[in-house]
């Protein structure tokens, strides 16, 4: 079924809103009511229709107006995108990758017809009807994993395999949660990891890296993240920390259901075939407390992982200065009814 595209904006006005069949398809993270890291990775597998999993790469009613965000990004930033010279290589899996699952997953908006090397690509969406040489750069606007990433949503990695560690030498981040693609350029696992309270000490790094240096072409692996966002705002970047940090100094009892973000991260990894490189996408979702609470477990849920999060977490996380605002305005939702764990 074709999807409607909203024409909304992550910025200014913020008149970004998730349909009611948006909402009912929110990958909520939690499963208990209690958060903590881990390990939480399991086979990137289609699931149910009407989820986010029912394709691989998810595309949804945000499509257009993400992609529109993206390029003003880019066009105050050109820095947000990078790759190493090496990854180009990587750089043609990840644009074969992105547009297989997204032509055979929305047929009706994305046509890949191949002839050989010449390829022609059709996003209706975004009205782009392209012919091209696959692997000669020449024959594309421009790099093929800027080409392909400024017409699909998430945040994209792909980092290199080498030494027994991974290493971020190509980028597409405009969406991310306060980190930075120039900072990180060019490290490697530990060392982007480095500001992640309490997970190294636990191992879950470790554990991590050794599953991921394993991991199988074919065999696509996931995890969710989250953190929470005022206003819906994709660009939180440390670069634009100026535009939206103070933001968190304006939630107040009154406006907590409009302005209070939920923003899960669904993250995918992907073994690369010619390359060996690895993509990692993170996919991001957004969705306001007024909107949240209109799923009753999730309402009861909410408040509760939030009250019960290690200080260490609030404080990475940046929910210092609204959490307390945010449980009080949920906790009315919350009868104290036992939850089941799983949902
Ligand atoms: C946070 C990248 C895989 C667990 C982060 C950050 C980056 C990042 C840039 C932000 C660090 C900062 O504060 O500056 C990546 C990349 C991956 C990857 C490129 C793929 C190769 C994983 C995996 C795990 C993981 C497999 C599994 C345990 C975490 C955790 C955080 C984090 C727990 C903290 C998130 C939060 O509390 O918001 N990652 N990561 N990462 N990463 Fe990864």
């Amino acid at each position: 079924m074709a999807i409607a595209f909203k024409q909304e904006s992550f910025r200014d006005d913020f008149s970004y809103r998730n349909s009611p069949e948006n909402v009912s398809r929110f990958p909520f993270p939690f499963d208990r009511d209690e958060y903590m890291y881990s390990v939480n990775m399991e086979p990137h597998v289609r699931g149910r229709p009407g989820t986010v999993f029912e394709n691989l790469i998810d595309v949804d009613e945000h499509y257009v107006a993400e992609m529109h965000d993206r390029m003003l990004v880019l066009k105050e930033d050109p820095l947000r995108y990078q790759a190493l010279p090496h990854m180009m290589s990587a750089q043609w899996d990840t644009l074969e990758l992105l547009m297989e699952e997204q032509a055979t997953g929305y047929p009706e908006h994305f046509t890949l017809t191949r002839n050989g090397d010449e390829w022609r690509w059709v996003n209706r969406p975004l009205g782009i009807d392209d012919t091209f040489t696959f692997g000669d750069v020449s024959t594309l606007p421009c790099e093929p994993f800027e080409y392909i990433t400024r017409q699909a949503q998430g945040d994209f990695c792909i980092v290199d395999q080498r030494d027994g560690n991974l290493w971020m030498d190509a980028g597409m981040v405009t969406t991310q949660a306060d980190w930075s693609l120039d900072f990180d350029i060019g490290m490697n696992f530990m060392e982007w990891h480095g500001p992640v309270p309490l997970a190294h000490q636990a191992g879950v790094f470790d554990r991590a890296l050794k599953f991921l240096l394993n991991l199988q072409q074919g065999k696509p692996t996931r995890r969710f993240n989250w953190t929470m966002t005022i206003n819906p705002r994709l660009d939180t970047s440390p670069e634009n920390y100026h535009k939206w940090g103070p933001d968190r100094t304006t939630v107040t009892p009154e406006n907590v259901a409009e302005k209070v973000h939920l923003r899960v991260e669904l993250q995918s990894l992907w073994r690369l075939p010619r390359s060996n490189a690895i993509l990692f996408v993170i996919r991001c979702y957004l969705m306001n407390m007024g909107e949240l609470v209109t799923v009753p477990k999730w309402a009861r849920r909410m408040p509760r992982v939030l009250r019960t999060l290690p200080p260490e977490l609030i404080d990475y996380k940046g929910l210092t200065r609204y959490r307390e605002d945010t449980i009080n305005w949920l906790s009315k939702y919350d009868d104290g009814a036992p939850t089941s764990p799983g949902i």
